[in-house]
């Protein structure tokens, strides 16, 4: 098992290329099933989920390759709607196939998808979307089979009872080539559904309203292949800027996507940082000891706080002068780096939703171990401020959503090795 060994108390300075995003990758790659030809995609992170979608897209008869980070897929031999259970296992994104699919062949096979346990993580919203647009679900065995009465998708009007990312995204991917319009009210916002939309329409598809609460999509024949950017990680910026707040210091990150950004950047600027955005490119300095954010920190859907920069923040916040509060909203069990940051000598009460963060001083050095991703994250970035060694435990999680952290940390100046 590998591990991380951090040596913190040194203050970050360096540059470093932020990844393309992990979120707006997977739903894409599921996109390129609809086209039935070739689409080269740019910028693509080089992580542990994504060969898990590359391996599904193979497993589908489709042909994914990379080129460093340059996926190219073509899914002109899809030829299989399956998934086995153990692919189905590896990511929660998994469950976009389902809707990518279900456009292009009329039906598929899937079972209930993996992910970081964040608390339950239903799929009803995915499910009864689909049987609107005209899908016979059933379950059998824990394999969910689910056929297309009529042979395609049907345009349908559906309202989400929560703004949901990941029905949002299954939803578009099955509407841009059913018959007629579908119309999604109460539509998930994030930066990465409008990417995928992008990516679609670069394809083909005709989607108006992507990055609004009311998207409309005109079912086509056909789409085509495409060359196509995936946009920069959001996730992997904020965790890369709490990492120099939480050290002290002065880093450059380059090629982010600043506005998309906004929500996490206005709460941090509240810790005293003084941050400066010019181009694609972010300049953060980081010079006293954080202070506490005043206002409770509420994670919400986009363009709210996101609640995959919660656990970072929580690092920072966990050596800040003063009392911060979060409230958790939602995700039920996302708390779950809070007891790994006490190891190492914060002070947080969770009380359901709620965590109150008292700052200390300085954390010390501690063996602890990642949970989920974005909790990983975390510890890396307490770990970086505390005084002496941490070491990390369960990479895994963290390989999936950070492309070679070592290397980034290492670059923006901090001591990190991999063992
Ligand atoms: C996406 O997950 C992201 N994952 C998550 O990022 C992110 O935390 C989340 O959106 C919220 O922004 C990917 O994009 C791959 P949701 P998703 O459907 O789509 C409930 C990371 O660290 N819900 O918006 O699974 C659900 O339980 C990951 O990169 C239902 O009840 O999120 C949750 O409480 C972790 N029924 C809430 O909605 C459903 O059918 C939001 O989930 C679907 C969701």
């Amino acid at each position: 098992m590998q591990k991380l060994v951090i040596e913190g108390g040194k203050r970050l300075r360096g540059e470093v290329v932020l990844q393309g995003s992990k979120n707006s990758s997977l739903p894409i790659m599921a996109g390129a099933i609809l086209t039935g030809g070739e689409c080269v995609l740019e910028n693509c992170p080089i992580l542990t989920d994504i060969y898990s979608a590359s391996r599904i897209l193979n497993n589908l008869g489709c042909r994914c390759s990379f080129s460093g980070n340059t996926a190219v897929i073509d899914s002109s031999g899809a030829n299989c709607c399956e998934i086995p259970e153990k692919l189905m296992r590896e990511m929660r994104s998994s469950i976009m196939f389902m809707g990518a699919m279900l456009g292009r062949m009329g039906e598929c096979t899937v079972s209930i998808p993996g992910g970081c346990e964040l608390g339950s993580r239903p799929i009803d919203m995915h499910l009864s979307a689909m049987k609107k647009m005209g899908a016979d679900i059933r379950e059998e065995n824990g394999r969910i089979i689910c056929k297309m009465t009529s042979g395609k998708p049907r345009g349908a009007k559906i309202s989400l009872p929560f703004p949901s990312v990941g029905a949002t995204e299954n939803i578009i991917l099955c509407a841009v080539l059913a018959e007629g319009e579908t119309v999604i009210n109460n539509s998930a916002r994030e930066p990465e559904i409008e990417d995928l939309c992008r990516f679609l329409q670069k394809c083909g598809a005709e989607i108006k309203g992507a990055g609004e609460s009311r998207i409309v999509i005109r079912g086509r024949e056909k789409l085509h292949g495409c060359e196509y950017r995936i946009m920069p990680d959001r996730i992997a910026c904020a965790t890369y800027l709490s990492m120099a707040v939480s050290a002290g210091g002065e880093i450059i990150l380059k090629n982010c996507c600043i506005p998309e950004t906004e929500p996490f950047l206005s709460v941090l600027e509240q810790t005293g940082c003084s941050l400066y955005a010019k181009n694609d490119n972010i300049y953060l300095r980081s010079s006293l000891r954080p202070k506490a954010v005043r206002d409770r920190i509420r994670t919400m859907p986009h363009p709210g706080f996101p609640t995959d920069a919660q656990a970072v923040l929580m690092a920072v916040l966990a050596c800040a002068d003063g009392t911060s509060v979060f409230e958790e909203n939602i995700f039920d069990c996302r708390y779950r780096h809070a007891d790994e940051l006490v190891k190492m000598g914060a002070d947080i009460q969770v009380m359901g939703k709620i965590a109150v963060v008292k700052g200390v001083e300085r954390l010390h050095g501690a063996n602890v171990e990642a949970t989920d991703l974005r909790g990983g994250a975390s510890l890396v970035c307490g770990a970086l401020s505390a005084e002496g060694t941490t070491v990390i435990e369960g990479l895994n999680h963290i390989d999936r959503g950070y492309e070679k952290i070592e290397r980034a940390v290492g670059l923006l100046g901090g001591n990190i090795k991999r063992v």
